[in-house]
């Protein structure tokens, strides 16, 4: 940027002598110190030749603070409907404290003016100083709302003195306030119920709490200020939360807080009971499984002619398909979920090492992220991918012995995609879908709320799986 000089400026846009443009110069020598002294910003603004505006000929940013102004103002023009001050100062001559003013920039600053004489006692210019006060202002709220709040509190106070109380009243907890002796100073209405379940006499002013409550001793006794610990006593369960009030350093007094968590102990505990019950549940299920998957070998092997052996075997695959989402879900932590990946990697193994039995080479590989989905789900997944990977063993490497399958899961925000893929003799359109593409339809459309499509691929057959996940089956 060209540095523009005083008297170019005043040349430039007023109608100044050339007097009193050197008695501008002279003042605006001296700005630097000014503003360092004041820690503001200073300028000086002269009007111009119309009288409409003001433009500023000069300025100084403090050193010793940060600056108002982010960018350069000399040679901009005042206008009267923003620095109201510079235009009365100009005007009239007499000078303006601490006005507040808002920046171009958006900062709040307290504004003084101060006109500058010049021959014959006309104003001919203003030197102004602008102190940022932005963070002042912003204090002065923050302590407005903190005395709001403060008022608010002691009313609440009050009203708990005028043996009014407000908030306490609707408090489940049990609320006592003790001295610095551990006698019962306040105590609120559900207090004194719980007094009154052990001693008829609800005059607990001044006794001390120990005395009804012998178990919190040794949290009255302990030397921390804030504890919380679970007791049993009146053979239920409490929270029991103490607060030391500290003042000047020295214990003021304690607050005593009970809150009944006996229903929320129960509940967990029914929780536990339950699940264990659940676990119990799947155990069997997938025992009873196993039992009909035994029971069909079982038949197979007292002969069977070759043409049903095939179905067996299919029907046998989708039993253990399922009994395999049952194993999964009792090896995890969690009865309601499965880990779609390592359930599509069991079925998928136990499928490809089966076909060994008719000498095909075939290898499987899985990719992608791993996804807890709902159990129940998980049994209509894994009957789904149970007949895609069968019919890669069964139809594609009819003439190729050197058979690649590959699953991929994606899961995207709460959609989920698993595709099957193999290398073999591809899927042709004029296939006859029969049984077990049907089951994939079906379970796909009514169980899973997707959709399913199975293609030829440049080599081989590529099939895709897409299902909406719950908000609750998170990507692991
Ligand atoms: N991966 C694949 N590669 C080549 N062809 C395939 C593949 N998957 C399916 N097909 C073709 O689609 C047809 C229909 O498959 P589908 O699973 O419905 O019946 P299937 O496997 O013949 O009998 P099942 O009812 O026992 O499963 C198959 O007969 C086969 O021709
Ligand atoms: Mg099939």
């Amino acid at each position: 940027m060209i540095k523009t000089t005083v008297e170019e400026l005043c040349s430039l846009h007023t109608n100044l002598s050339a007097e009193d443009v050197s008695r501008i110069k002279e003042l605006a020598s001296h700005l630097p110190l000014i503003a360092d002294l004041n820690r503001a910003n200073v300028f000086i603004d002269c009007p111009t030749k119309e009288g409409k505006y003001a433009v500023v000929v000069a300025e100084a940013a403090p050193s010793t603070t940060k600056s108002v102004y982010e960018k350069p103002v000399v040679g901009k023009f005042a206008y009267e409907a923003f620095e109201p001050s510079v235009y009365y100062t100009l005007r009239t001559g007499k000078p303006m404290f601490l006005n507040r003013a808002l920046t171009q920039e958006g900062k709040t600053v307290d504004q003084s003016v101060v006109p500058i004489m010049g021959s014959r006692q006309r104003v001919i210019g203003t030197l102004i100083m602008e102190k940022d006060i932005t963070e002042l202002v912003q204090r002065q709220q923050k302590m407005e709302a903190l005395s709001e709040a403060t008022e608010a509190l002691s009313g609440i106070l009050m009203g708990l003195a005028e043996n009014r109380p407000i908030i306490p009243e609707m408090i489940e907890e049990s609320i006592f306030f003790l001295d610095q002796d551990g006698r019962i100073l306040y105590c609120n209405p559900s207090g004194t119920n719980l007094i009154q379940e052990i001693v008829e006499d609800g005059s607990w002013i001044g006794k001390e709490l120990v005395a009804y409550f012998p178990v919190i001793q040794s949290i009255l006794t302990d030397a921390d200020e804030l504890i919380v610990q679970e007791i049993k006593m009146l053979k239920k369960v409490f929270q029991v939360k103490k607060i030391e009030l500290l003042q000047q350093e020295r214990a003021s007094g304690t607050f005593i807080i009970f809150k009944n968590i006996t229903e929320l102990r129960e509940k967990e505990r029914e929780l536990i009971v339950k699940s264990v019950a659940i676990r119990e549940i799947h155990h069997r299920v997938k025992n009873n499984l196993q039992t009909i998957a035994s029971l069909l070998r079982l038949q197979m092997r007292r002969g069977l002619p070759e043409e049903s052996k095939v179905h067996f075997v299919e029907s046998l695959n989708r039993i253990t398909s399922i009994a395999s989402v049952y194993e999964i879900i009792l090896s995890g932590s969690s009865v309601d979920d499965v880990d779609l990946f390592k359930l599509i990697e069991k079925i998928g193994n136990t499928l490809v090492f089966e076909a060994e039995h008719e000498h095909k080479h075939i290898s499987i590989t899985y990719s992608g992220s791993h996804t807890r989905i709902s159990s129940n789900k998980a049994v209509s997944v894994a009957l789904v991918v149970n007949e895609l990977i069968q019919n890669c063993v069964k139809h594609a490497f009819r003439t190729i012995h050197q058979g690649k399958i590959e699953v991929i899961f994606h899961s995207r925000q709460e959609q989920m995609e698993i595709q099957v893929m193999d290398n073999g003799e591809g899927y042709s359109p004029q296939a006859k879908p029969s049984l077990g593409l049907d089951i994939v339809k079906m379970m796909i459309e009514h169980d899973l709320s997707g959709n399913f499509s199975i293609k030829r691929a440049e080599t081989g057959t590529i099939a895709s799986v897409k299902f909406p996940l719950n908000r609750e089956e998170v990507q692991l």
